[in-house]
């Protein structure tokens, strides 16, 4: 469709001798820890290239914290914690029924999940992540536990501000408007329905670093090259 294409190591001899001056580059492959995007954003400066996403605009989406007060009309109620010490006190305070916990990015999907329902479970997941991702990215968040309805999660993905979503279908208002109020020009939304009707945010992330879920290649390559090789 137009783009061309190289591969680039984060870790190992990050590096950028296959860039062309002046290009513009689109990252595509496993999330980078803020210091590893920031490397590659120096090193394609360096090019005298750019990156279509900046390393701000990339963590505007990547850490939660970015971006909730945004979007927390459409989002679960969050609290996020930079000092792990106060954790659980902050937990208890909040005296909510049920906690979902994730870092700054993400989740504990397998094992013993990321839903607690008292403070005294919460050194259990930080374990956990501990144990399974090496480091708690960020910090933590707490958000308010939300009853969605499931298999209800679709991803959309906005570039340069306009929303698109897998099917073509119109896109619903939540995706719309995180479209027009996140400063970054390539991200996902993920939206599941609650089970009193209501459409959601779950979470957003970074378009370059985000899976394909619900998304053919073919579709995805099509918007993208819509809005960056017109
Ligand atoms: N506040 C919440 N209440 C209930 N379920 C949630 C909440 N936040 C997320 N989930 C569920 O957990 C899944 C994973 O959470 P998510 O924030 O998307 O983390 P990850 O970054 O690991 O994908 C979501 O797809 C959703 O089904
Ligand atoms: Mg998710």
């Amino acid at each position: 469709m137009g783009f061309s294409i190289s591969t680039h190591s984060a870790t190992e001899n990050p590096g950028t001798a296959y860039l062309e001056e002046k290009e513009t580059v689109l990252y595509r492959g496993w999330m980078l820890k803020k210091e590893d995007y920031q490397t590659f954003e120096l090193l394609v400066l360096q090019k005298n290239a750019r990156l279509f996403t900046s390393s701000s605009s990339y963590l505007a989406t990547h850490h939660l914290p970015n971006w909730y007060d945004r979007l927390s009309l459409y989002t679960p109620e969050t609290v996020a914690i930079a000092d792990l010490e106060t954790a659980e006190n902050v937990l208890e305070s909040l005296a909510w029924n049920k906690y979902f916990i994730k870092d700054f990015v993400k989740s504990v999907k397998t094992s013993i999940g990321s839903v607690i329902t008292d403070s005294h479970e919460l050194p259990k997941i930080i374990d956990e992540m501990m144990r399974l991702r090496g480091e708690i990215e960020g910090g933590l968040c707490i958000r308010r536990f939300e009853e969605f309805v499931p298999h209800t999660e679709v991803r959309y993905f906005a570039i340069e501000g306009e929303p698109f979503s897998p099917n073509r279908k119109p896109c619903p208002e939540p995706v719309w408007f995180a479209a027009k109020r996140i400063q970054s020009p390539f991200f996902s939304i993920d939206i599941a329905q609650r089970t009193d009707g209501v459409l959601r945010i779950v979470e957003i992330g970074d378009g370059q670093v985000s899976d394909r879920t619900g998304w053919s290649c073919d579709r995805l390559v099509e918007v993208l090259s819509q809005k960056l090789l017109k």
